[in-house]
């Protein structure tokens, strides 16, 4: 039996995360699930965004399926208080240093994309992000400049060892795909950059089965609407990888359809398993939300976390029919609700 930590959040959170929830509980396997409030619904209930209760439940669950957290309500809380600390606390907490973003073209789903049909399929990557370190974790502030001129500052580091954990996922994951492995930085500017691209290139003499290259970030970004298809993994700092998954969502069709997971070892351990997107605030109670994301986050988990790599191929081959037969929610140009969407994966379990 495993235990499942639930923690659904805020905005379209719920929403999404009930969806995930039908799909699992019609698998048949034998899991337990236990829900926990977090973000600006944790500080609702409990006065902190990631109470006590809900970290400790996560760190003993096998796994977490996570919705999204954000509350514009609470945008003008101290940041320590904020509904985004708790995603953050828990990646930090639970060692999460490994953040798998796949991005692929769905079969049938081409005019979703913002990209051309004939590039759309194409597609075929995975954002492999660093997920506890960079300028995310590192001293930040407000102060005052000699001048007296309010500053504000955020400080951007990586030591060589969070460095090789990463690119060491990322070869690896290189060298059971495509055997392609860019890594994207900003070396021509940023010293964080600099090291970050040594240490990768250290790394390389150990893959000489892997095909290494580097880009820099804006050029990434431009060569991702251009030729997705040059990529097959892509290791990235933890802003860039942030940026570009969101863009990769857009290549894909929609950000409704990406899903993530986030593991603190290579081979699975707990890890946290979420949309890449957010609670998006402009659709939530509205049963707009594309499941798709999250549900397809459940099979990562199933996969990664809880060795039933037959349930996760089920369930992403049914969110693949039910796209491919046109089930399409508004982010995809159709009209299904939320529910609408979880009954069309259901019924191609
Ligand atoms: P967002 O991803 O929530 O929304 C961006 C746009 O995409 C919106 O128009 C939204 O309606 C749409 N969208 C997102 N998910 C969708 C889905 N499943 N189906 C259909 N449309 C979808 O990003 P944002 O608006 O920049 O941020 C909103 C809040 O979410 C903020 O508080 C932010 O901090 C938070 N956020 C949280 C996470 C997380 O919990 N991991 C991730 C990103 C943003
Ligand atoms: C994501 C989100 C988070 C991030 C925010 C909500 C802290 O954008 O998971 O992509 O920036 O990592
Ligand atoms: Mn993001």
């Amino acid at each position: 039996m495993a235990l499942i930590a639930l923690l659904p959040g805020d905005g379209i959170g719920p929403e999404v995360v009930a969806e995930a929830r039908r799909v699992l509980d019609a698998l048949g396997l034998d899991l337990t699930f236990e829900k926990a409030p977090v973000g600006g619904a944790g500080y609702e209930a409990l006065g902190h965004p990631l109470p006590v209760s809900t970290l400790d439940l996560a760190q003993q669950a096998d796994a977490v399926l996570f919705g999204a957290v954000g509350d514009p309500r609470f945008d003008t809380l101290e940041r320590s208080l904020r509904p985004e600390q708790a995603i953050l606390g828990l990646r930090k907490a639970l060692g999460l240093f490994a953040n798998l973003r796949p991005a692929k073209g769905f079969p049938g789903l081409e005019d979703a994309s913002a990209l051309k049909p004939e590039i759309v399929r194409t597609l075929d990557l995975v954002i492999l992000r660093e997920l506890t370190g960079d300028v995310y974790f590192g001293e930040k502030g407000q102060r005052r400049t000699a001048e007296g001129l309010r500053q504000g500052y955020d400080v951007m580091a990586y030591d060589e060892a969070e460095v090789r954990r990463i690119a060491t996922v990322g070869f690896e994951m290189a060298k059971r795909r495509k055997g392609r492995l860019c890594s994207v930085d900003k070396a021509n500017v940023l010293e964080t950059s600099q090291l970050w691209r040594d240490v990768v290139n250290e790394l390389a003499a150990s893959y000489p089965e892997v095909a290494l290259t580097h880009m820099y970030a804006d050029n990434a970004a431009m060569q991702l609407v251009r030729a997705p298809g040059q990529f097959d993994v892509i290791v990235t700092g933890n802003m860039f990888g942030d940026i570009l998954s969101d863009q990769a969502s857009m290549c894909a069709g929609s950000i409704g359809m990406l899903a993530s997971a986030s593991l603190s070892e290579w081979s699975g351990a707990c890890g946290l398993y979420e949309p890449i997107h957010g609670s998006a605030p402009d659709i939530a109670g509205q049963g707009k939300a594309n499941p798709c994301a999250a549900i397809l986050s459940a099979a990562m988990m199933l996969r990664h976390s809880l060795e039933q790599p037959e349930a996760a191929d089920r369930v992403e081959a049914a969110v693949a029919a039910a796209i491919a037969d046109g089930a399409r929610t508004a982010d995809l140009g159709g009209s299904l609700s939320t529910s609408a969407m979880g009954d069309a994966v259901l019924a191609r379990l």
